[in-house]
Formats: structure tokens, sequence, C-alpha cells
């Protein structure tokens, strides 16, 4: 069923370490069997189709990206009308401010903005930018940013940078000021991502706010994941909540790459004092892919879908495994939406691949580790299919572990 990925994969393994560029991307990762799905040939809608001609609805949606779904006809079209235009060139596009005034109107927090290419790129840019700022270089950080060496724990990153970065658990008040109360001096930035796996509480953000007010740090969200997602303005607008400096990603362009850092003039107006440039933060697709999403967004029902049908998924998931308690667990909030076994490789080896591939089987993929993305291309049908699959992968493969 998987012949041709399979045999893709194997020869990719010689030309690219792990086979792909984007680590959650590699079946391993996915689905922990490499006897799965590899690489995609088409994508529509929520529809994805591989090497074999299979067909499945994903739940992944790019990792977030793709908040409209694949092959969008609005995004299509914005890029097609640029292509011949000089996708780059010296000067910057018209459609740069263009998209500035746009992201400026639509996110509460953003006076003024810079694009990048990636997440990381931008969230590494807010630090810089803020230790610029506050001339001070510890930073405290709940989430995931991405492997820029501010952030990053694994090898090859001097200790020295590492020990700059203290990690703080989310939604944990006591965890924030025990850790704030650690460092030998106060922090240029507070760096966050506003949702983990729950809701912010509302007593967590205000004290986080207090404090970077009362010491004069720097409050970053990182709204990577969520920009345009939980509201055409962001969890800002969801939790009606101000940081000092906004990262947009993902969404932003859906699936070109493009995102973008922004905030209070008082803080993106000290811009020149650091250096942060890119050849191709200036590319006009992706800009042009971003202003069609933008107004989309604004224009669409967009955030009322996802949050109807996220919250079908998310409640009907956290009823199917209310029958299985041992053995699976549902997490996060409708917009993104956590559905894994319990357990830890190479424990649950096993058993996370039959459960995949009998999703897989199915016809559904359905994110191993993180989030599940519903998509305004799902439909309720799409949903209900896939808690039906869910329900009959677990009935097979654990029905004696069941209550
Ligand atoms: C909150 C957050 N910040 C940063 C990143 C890194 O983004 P990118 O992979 O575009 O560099 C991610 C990626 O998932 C993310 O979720």
């Amino acid at each position: 069923m998987y012949k041709n990925s399979a045999k893709l994969h194997k020869a990719a393994k010689d030309l690219i370490p792990g086979g792909c560029s984007t680590e959650s991307k590699k079946p391993e990762a996915l689905f922990v069997s490499e006897n799965s799905p590899a690489y995609y040939k088409r994508a529509k809608g929520a529809k994805l189709y591989d090497m074999d001609q299979n067909e499945f609805i994903d739940f992944g949606m790019a990792l977030g990206a793709c908040l409209l779904g694949y092959s969008h006809p609005v995004i299509e079209d914005a890029i097609k009308r640029e292509v011949g235009n000089g996708i780059l060139t010296t000067l910057p596009t018209h459609l740069e401010p263009q998209l500035a005034k746009l992201v400026i109107d639509t996110v509460p927090s953003i006076d003024m903005v810079r694009f990048m290419k990636t997440g990381a790129e931008a969230v590494s840019s807010g630090v810089r930018l803020a230790r610029a700022y506050t001339g001070r270089k510890f930073i405290l950080a709940s989430g995931y940013f991405g492997w820029h060496d501010w952030f990053s724990r694994g090898e090859g990153v001097p200790e020295a940078i590492k020990n700059l970065c203290v990690l703080f658990t989310f939604n944990d008040t006591k965890d924030f000021l025990d850790k704030l109360n650690t460092l030998p001096e106060h922090p240029a930035a507070v760096v966050m991502e506003p949702v983990i796996n729950e809701h912010p509480k509302r007593e967590f953000l205000e004290l986080l706010r207090e404090t970077c007010d009362k010491f004069g740090i720097v409050l970053i969200w990182d709204e990577t994941k969520t920009a345009l997602r939980m509201a055409p303005g962001g969890a800002q607008q969801f939790y009606n909540f101000t940081p000092d400096l906004t990262v947009m990603g993902k969404a932003l362009a859906g699936g070109m790459s493009l995102t973008a850092i922004g905030g209070k003039k008082e803080f993106m107006e000290n811009w020149h004092r650091v250096w942060i440039s890119s050849t191709y933060a200036c590319e006009s697709l992706s800009l042009s892919a971003a202003i069609a999403v933008l107004n989309f967004v604004r224009e669409n029902p967009v955030h009322t879908h996802i949050q109807k049908l996220g919250t079908q998924l998310l409640e009907g998931a956290q009823e199917i495994s209310a029958s299985f308690p041992d053995v699976l667990e549902v997490y996060g909030i409708p917009q993104m939406v956590g559905i894994r076994l319990k357990g830890e490789l190479p424990d649950i080896q096993e058993k996370e691949a039959s459960f995949y591939r009998s999703l897989l089987d199915f016809g559904f993929i359905i994110k191993r580790k993180g989030y599940n993305f519903v998509c305004y291309s799902h439909t309720e049908e799409h949903i209900d299919r896939c808690l039906n699959a869910l329900e009959k992968t677990l009935r097979k493969n654990f029905e004696r572990s069941s209550t």
C-alpha cells in the first residue's frame, strides 16, 4: 500500500540526512513506521494524495500552516497574479507596505511590523531586539521556538548561550516567579506561546503582564501557531491581551514562507540598533499570498468554522478516550487538538505503529506529536468519519484495555 513511498524514502536517506529536511515530517516521526506515506504528490482542500495514489484526510495541515486548506484558490490566484512581475528584485515590492498596513489594522498590539521567512527567525529577532532595547541578556521562555541558538538545548550550542535562557512552566505562576528570582539580574524578555495544551489562565497572564511592566521586561508572544487561527487578530484578540512584541507565522501566508514580528512603536523603532536582514524577506509571492489570506480571514467565517469543527473533533475524541482511559490521551483547545497514545517510545513502539497504520488504512492522517489542526476546508462529515475511524482503531487494537 505504501510501496512507492517506502522505496523513495529509503533512497532519499542517502541524499538527505533523515530523508527530509523537516524533522517532524519524517514518516518515522509521524507514523513510527517507515512503511507509511513518506511524500505527497498532490494536495487539495483537506485531502492529500501520496506516491501510491492513496487518499487521506489530513489533520496535520502542514504543521498548522494551511489554515484555509491545501491549494486554496484565493491563495493560488494571489500567487499567480504576481508570477511574471519579478518574484524578487533589487527593490522591495510595493506589496510589502500594503501587507504591513493590513497586519497593523488586524492585530491589536501591532503598530509596526517586519517580515521574515520562518518562525524561528522571527522570534529570534524579537529576542535580539529585546536584548538591545533593555541592555540585558537573560531570557525567560515557555514553549517551542525553533532551532536557533538562544533557545536550542541540543548539541552544538555553547553552554554559555544555553545558560542565558531559562524555561518556565506554562500557566504556573509560582514556577514563573521562582525562575525569575533565580536569575542574577532581570531578563531582557519573557518569550511565550499563548497556548500550550490548554487555554492560558487569566491570573497567569495578568501576573506576567504586571511583572514585565514593573521590571521593564519585553513581553513577546510567539503566535507562530495561533496567529489568524484563533481570531483575525490572533490569540491576543481572542484573550484580550496586549503583548509588547508579537510573532506571526504558519497560517500568515497559507503555506508560503512568510512570518512577521511586530509590536508597539516604542520597541520596533529600535530596529536600526540590531542587524537583522534577509535577501528573501521581500519576496513577492509570499507577500501576495499573505494579503489574500488576511483579507479572506477578515471577510469570511473562518474562525467560527474552526471553533465549531475543532470542538467537534476535541469533544468527540475526549468522549472516545473516556472508554480507553489507559490508552488514549486527548488535550488542547478546539483550534489545536492533541490526540496521542499514552506512554513513551520505545515502550509503545509496536502499539503506536499499529495505531497509526490502522488510521492510515481508514484514510486519516492524525498527527502523533503536538497538535492536529482543523482547517477551513474540513467538513463536519470529515470529523465524523475521523472519529469513527479512531474508535474502530482503538477497538481493534486495544479492546481488552478498555473499561
Ligand atoms: C510557537 C512556535 N515558534 C516557532 C516555531 C518555529 O517556526 P519555523 O519552523 O517556521 O522556524 C514553531 C514551529 O512549530 C512554533 O510552533
